[in-house]
């Protein structure tokens, strides 16, 4: 308790000191950075880098986005975890690292922020490892629903400039029963074909190497999901727990949330992306997450002086009632990452993270 009640203490000290501290580090002496974009900003953190939509990257940006992504996926080899047999690649990290630590990190308060962490660890390494240059992009999925096309169509399903389309049509087994699933096979064309793109742990919780092609098992209904009247829902909360609920919601297919709706409406019954353990093999995975990330900063400064400090939920999955994440709370990613406490990643600018949304 102490060490909680200190963290607040130092949270409204933060709060107080933040403004002047930006004012400092926007004065003319460092005239040819640009200034920090709000008053909470660290002066750590100058150069935000700023993460788009993919509909907004130029065909050069998605495909040295594409070539880094690739890159971690051919060239690099795995740092090897402790645990995780099957890793080759240093792609395969960060998908065995979202596997061994599934049962703890959904629908659990920390759900977010752990994918926070990830995401933006996922993005130094692109950039650290394979030359990348620019921001992890997002994808923004209410503005294709809207579009009213087919989703081939969809610009981040472009098989030159995106990340392929659906997987070929297969039978197969359909438990929870996802309307108009469509495909379900390997993506047959685009940068994550086969065997350009290998998927190589899974499927479920299997850590073992199971080299395997791509699927997607589109289902246009779920993707009728991502509506902006469901992302106002979740965002019109005031707090943090209520959020992070609201995001995730229940794990039934009969009620509407937008984590579920780009997993399933690409991943489908037998696709990657609908597969809650070995998901990240589908490269997708991080652009739907960082739209959810986006969503979060946009509650968050909504009110910042209160929100850079608010969480809570459940630390042990759906335990409504039981003890719920605080500040101190740590989140980790094995060896990809040093561990954080949640008050080091509230801030997308602040001393860990640097990055903004356009
Ligand atoms: C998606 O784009 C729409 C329209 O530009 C915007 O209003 C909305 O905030 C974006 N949604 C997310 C989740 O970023
Ligand atoms: C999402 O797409 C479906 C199918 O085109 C459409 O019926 C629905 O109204 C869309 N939702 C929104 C909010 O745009
Ligand atoms: C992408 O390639 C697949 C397989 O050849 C094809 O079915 C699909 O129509 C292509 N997508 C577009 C948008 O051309
Ligand atoms: C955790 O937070 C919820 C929602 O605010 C609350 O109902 C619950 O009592 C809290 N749990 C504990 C153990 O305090
Ligand atoms: C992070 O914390 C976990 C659990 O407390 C611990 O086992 C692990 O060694 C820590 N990792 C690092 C990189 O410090």
């Amino acid at each position: 308790m102490a060490s909680v009640s200190r963290l607040v203490r130092f949270a409204v000290l933060f709060a107080i000191l933040g403004p002047l501290v930006s004012f400092i580090s926007a004065s003319p002496t460092h005239g040819k950075h640009p200034s920090p974009k709000y008053p909470f900003a660290s002066p750590k953190c100058r150069r935000p880098l700023i993460r788009k939509d993919w509909r907004a990257l130029s065909t050069s940006e998605k495909k040295s986005y594409i070539a880094a992504v690739q890159c971690l996926g051919n060239k690099k080899k795995a740092r090897s975890i402790s645990g995780i047999p099957g890793l080759k690649t240093r792609y395969d990290d960060f998908q065995g690292i979202h596997s061994v630590q599934t049962p703890n990190i959904h629908w659990v308060g920390h759900f977010m922020l752990w994918h926070r962490y990830y995401i933006a660890t996922y993005e130094k390494t692109l950039r650290e490892v394979c030359g990348y240059r620019g921001a992890q992009p997002y994808w923004n999925w209410t503005v294709d629903n809207n579009s009213g096309k087919d989703m081939s169509q969809w610009p981040i399903f472009n098989n030159q400039t995106g990340f392929g389309g659906n997987g070929v049509y297969v039978d197969g087994e359909n438990p929870f029963g996802i309307p108009e699933r469509s495909g379900g096979g390997c993506v047959p064309k685009g940068p994550f074909a086969w065997p350009k793109w290998s998927v190589n742990l899974g499927p479920g919780d299997s850590l073992a190497y199971n080299p395997r092609c791509l699927t997607r098992d589109f289902s246009r209904p779920m993707m009728k999901w991502a509506t902006p009247a469901l992302v106002n829902w979740v965002l019109d909360v005031n707090k943090y727990s209520d959020f992070a609920y609201r995001l995730e919601n229940v794990p039934v297919f009969t009620v509407p949330n937008v984590h579920g709706a780009g997993h399933f409406g690409v991943g489908g019954a037998l696709g990657a992306l609908g597969d809650v353990y070995a998901s990240p093999g589908d490269p997708i995975f991080y652009l739907h997450h960082t739209t959810m990330d986006r969503m979060l900063w946009t509650w968050q400064k909504r009110n910042l002086p209160a929100r850079l400090y608010d969480v809570g939920g459940p630390i042990v999955p759906f335990d409504y009632t039981g003890p719920n994440i605080t500040l101190s709370f740590k989140v980790g990613l094995g060896k990809l990452a040093p561990n954080v406490t949640l008050a080091q990643i509230m801030n997308l600018q602040g001393d860990i993270l640097c990055y903004d949304y356009e």
